[in-house]
């Protein structure tokens, strides 16, 4: 039988790597988290004091750039080097200098590939890859592709309650900014065609992983 390939994107603070996670968990799937590459390289160049701004010197350092990715949902880790990096990529500091490693091309083109071969490779009955280009540029022609979006307003909130030592203004102000910064290089506010929103606004958590789990039961 084929594997199903599901593909989720959204903005900053919609809940896609929660739900994401959550969803595959449920069914038994690998889960993909994209964004914690863009996070862990951005992690890797600042270790290695690279300003960002050198594109040349951030794709020089793609070539020793040792990721490794846990992906079974009860068993998820990111590591750079053999080091666990989970936590230290989520970091204030790192989310304000990830658009920046994120919009070099190369550095795309390197990571779209890495992560079609995480998906061919996964050994689960389907695998959920969640980003912000993975329905169109990832796997434009996954079975399953959902836009998972929430209000500016839920987006913030859910984020502030996350995130500690931050003001909710600041928290407010990243968020609005690395989505501003990220949408210059992709869309993810807007569905392609053929791609399903979930909006969860309205919806609390259990209810946002349940209508993920039903589009994949009744597409898949
Ligand atoms: O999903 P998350 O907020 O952790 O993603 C971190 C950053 O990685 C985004 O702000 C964006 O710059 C980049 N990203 C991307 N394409 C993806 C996933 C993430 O450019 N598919």
């Amino acid at each position: 039988t084929d594997k199903i390939v599901v593909a989720i994107d959204g903005p900053a603070g919609s809940g896609k790597s929660s739900v994401s996670k959550a969803a595959a968990r449920r069914l038994g799937f690998s889960y993909q988290d994209t964004g914690a590459a863009y996070r862990a390289l951005a992690w890797y160049v600042a270790e290695r004091g690279i300003d960002t701004a050198d594109e040349a010197a951030v794709v020089e350092a793609l070539r020793d750039f040792d990721y490794a990715i846990g992906i079974d949902p009860d068993n998820y880790f990111v590591r750079v080097g053999g080091i666990d990096v989970e936590e230290a990529i989520r970091e204030p500091r790192i989310s304000a200098i990830v658009s920046s490693v994120a919009r070099i091309l190369p550095v795309r083109a390197y990571l779209v590939e890495l992560f079609r071969h995480v998906i061919e490779t996964s050994d689960t009955p389907g695998i959920i890859t969640e980003g912000r280009d993975i329905t169109t540029v990832v796997c434009p022609d996954a079975p399953v592709r959902i836009l998972l979006t929430a209000s500016e307003e839920a987006r913030m909130a859910r984020r502030s309650a996350e995130i500690s030592g931050q003001s909710a203004a600041d928290v407010a102000k990243n968020l609005l900014s690395r989505d501003a910064q990220d949408s210059r290089v992709v869309d993810f506010m807007n569905a392609a065609d053929g791609v399903t929103v979930i909006d969860s606004t309205d919806l609390d958590f259990d209810q946002t992983i349940q209508a993920v789990v039903d589009l994949i039961d009744a597409q898949a």
